[in-house]
């Protein structure tokens, strides 16, 4: 551990130039510009329920957790999950109660197109969302609609799925649909949820949804169709909407922040390059110049292809006009981050990832410092600063493009004093402020997540909400952790003030005790008597 500290001290005195590294003391507490927005996320197969509901279709999700239940850690799954699909307006409640101006939901493509295909529309989908986009207008609060958050019908997954070149036009008519149904409404688009998490897990590994083993091809092509695809969906919307609907349209990426671990070139270079395989291999083809991969990781792939004896890369390059059709659809960056990572490369790697493989191609490993605060999540620690670079980079590598931190938080074990949640949202966001003062065009701030759901793999294991979701209750009741007291007074004084010690078991004063509380307490009360 000694060893390590000396490492991250002397990581943290690295260059600017030489690494694109900066460290910087978080700021004390200044405030939030008045028309700064703040919200939280959600997914639809994380909260919704009724998985079989109103002529809803199979999702992969739905699929995977009846084929292969052992899967999910807790042996879980999403049938009722937090039973948003019915408790939507309580969900809204509890945003009103924080007083956030902002919701970020996605939308069950299988609820909406059971088969997939726009040939077959259910309009009891429309119904249910339509009802749910009204609630959230009628209480000012603007949605943010996320298109695609992992629930793939299982009928497209059967052909391929995201591997399918088809894709492209089966996603854009599903765009398509949304816009009609509700682009009066929603004017912020997030078309597909972390392609590298989704292509990853799905398609590389075999993790998530739908269980694909094939981190060598499959988790490129997978990507590939999602940058073509969400380029259908903007240009869908720029050719027949965007003049009556006066929207927006962007991708929802992730990474976690790269530190070298040490100053040796291959280290540096490390970092580097984690930060091009996880975050630029999406970002530049829209966000950068020039368009297309970024050179780095065509560069890599194709040496370790050559090297494994195939003729041709294993990421397919584009072709000019498909890198000019990519090229600026995004009308923001809609950033989900939750880490940082110390990243090293040397030869202690050799014959330790699978051949082939993108995490072969880039040739790096990470790990993180035991000082980081640890989460109930293997992968997630809080270390703010990494926040910060993180949005440094991204303003200067490209051209300080808006953006929405759309996904961040910390994952806890059950309970309502969620002290770790409140440190870890404390000093993001006020890393948040400082990258607001270095210019950052940052417009607003998305904690992940409203409420406790389905985390994917973990099932209910590790808990995300700031409302504590009761997962035994059948009414799956909410109710507000320390973490959401806290939230809310930033939310409404626009400063962090860490003095702020509200208790989560006295609420009085804090939230007025919600119509469904009423509602259950009122139920038991009548049970009790009769
Ligand atoms: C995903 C969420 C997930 C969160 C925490 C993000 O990558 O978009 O669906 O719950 O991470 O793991």
């Amino acid at each position: 551990m000694a060893r390590f500290s000396c490492i991250f001290a002397l990581c943290c005195l690295l260059t600017a130039s030489a690494s694109n590294i900066r460290i910087k003391s978080l700021s004390a507490a200044r405030s939030f510009p008045a028309n700064f927005g703040f919200g939280a996320s959600t997914a639809s197969y994380q909260i919704e329920g009724a998985w079989d509901v109103d002529g809803k279709g199979i999702s992969i999700w739905d699929y995977l957790v009846r084929t292969d239940p052992n899967h999910i850690a807790d042996n879980s799954n999403g049938d009722i999950a937090a039973n948003s699909y019915y408790n939507y307006k309580r969900d809204i409640e509890m945003l009103k109660e924080l007083g956030a101006t902002h919701y970020r939901f996605s939308i069950s493509w299988p609820r909406i197109l059971p088969l997939g295909r726009s040939n077959y529309v259910n309009q009891r989908g429309i119904d249910h969302y339509n009802a749910f986009i009204d609630e959230l207008i009628a209480n000012d609060i603007v949605p943010f609609a996320t298109m695609y958050h992992w629930d793939l019908p299982q009928t497209l997954s059967e052909l391929g799925g995201w591997t399918n070149e088809e894709i492209v036009d089966w996603f854009g008519d599903y765009a398509r649909i949304l816009y009609q149904n509700f682009g009066d409404r929603v004017k912020h688009w997030l078309t597909i949820n972390e392609p590298y998490i989704h292509c990853n897990f799905g398609y590389g590994y075999g993790r998530h949804a739908p269980l694909i083993q094939s981190p060598g091809e499959g988790y490129y092509e997978c990507g590939r169709h999602i940058l073509l695809a969400n380029a259908r969906a903007y240009r869908i919307y720029n050719e027949d909407f965007r003049n009556t609907q006066n929207g927006q349209v962007g991708i929802v990426l992730s990474s976690d922040w790269a530190y070298p671990a040490s100053d040796s070139a291959d280290d540096i270079q490390a970092a580097e390059d984690y930060l091009a395989f996880h975050l630029r291999l999406y970002m530049d083809p829209i966000f950068s110049a020039q368009g297309n991969y970024p050179q780095t990781v065509i560069d890599r792939v194709q040496a370790a292809s050559t090297a494994q004896g195939l003729t041709a890369s294993r990421l397919r390059p584009f072709t000019q006009e498909q890198i000019e059709y990519i090229r600026g659809t995004s009308d923001f960056l809609a950033l989900n981050t939750y880490s940082s990572k110390i990243v090293y490369r040397n030869s202690s790697l050799t014959g330790t990832f699978v051949v082939p493989s993108h995490n072969d191609d880039a040739f790096l490993d990470t790990y993180m410092d035991d000082s980081w605060p640890a989460s109930e999540s293997p992968w997630l620690r809080e270390h703010a600063p990494g926040f910060y670079n993180l949005l440094v980079y991204i303003k200067d590598t490209y051209n300080n493009p808006t953006v929405y931190i759309t996904e961040n938080g910390f994952s806890s074990t059950p309970g309502l004093h969620d002290d770790g949640r409140v440190n870890y949202y404390r000093n993001y966001l006020s890393a948040l402020l400082d990258a607001l003062a270095e210019g950052c065009d940052v417009r607003g701030y998305f904690a992940w997540s409203l409420m406790d759901n389905f985390e994917w793999a973990m099932g209910y294991t590790q808990r995300f909400g700031l409302y504590q979701v009761d997962m035994e209750d059948p009414q799956r009741t909410r109710t507000p952790r320390k973490s959401a007291l806290v939230y809310k007074e930033i939310i409404s004084s626009r400063v962090i003030d860490y003095d702020y010690n509200p208790d989560p078991y006295d609420t009085d004063g804090a939230f007025t005790v919600s119509a469904s509380i009423i509602m259950t307490l009122g139920v038991a009360v009548i049970n009790m008597v009769l």
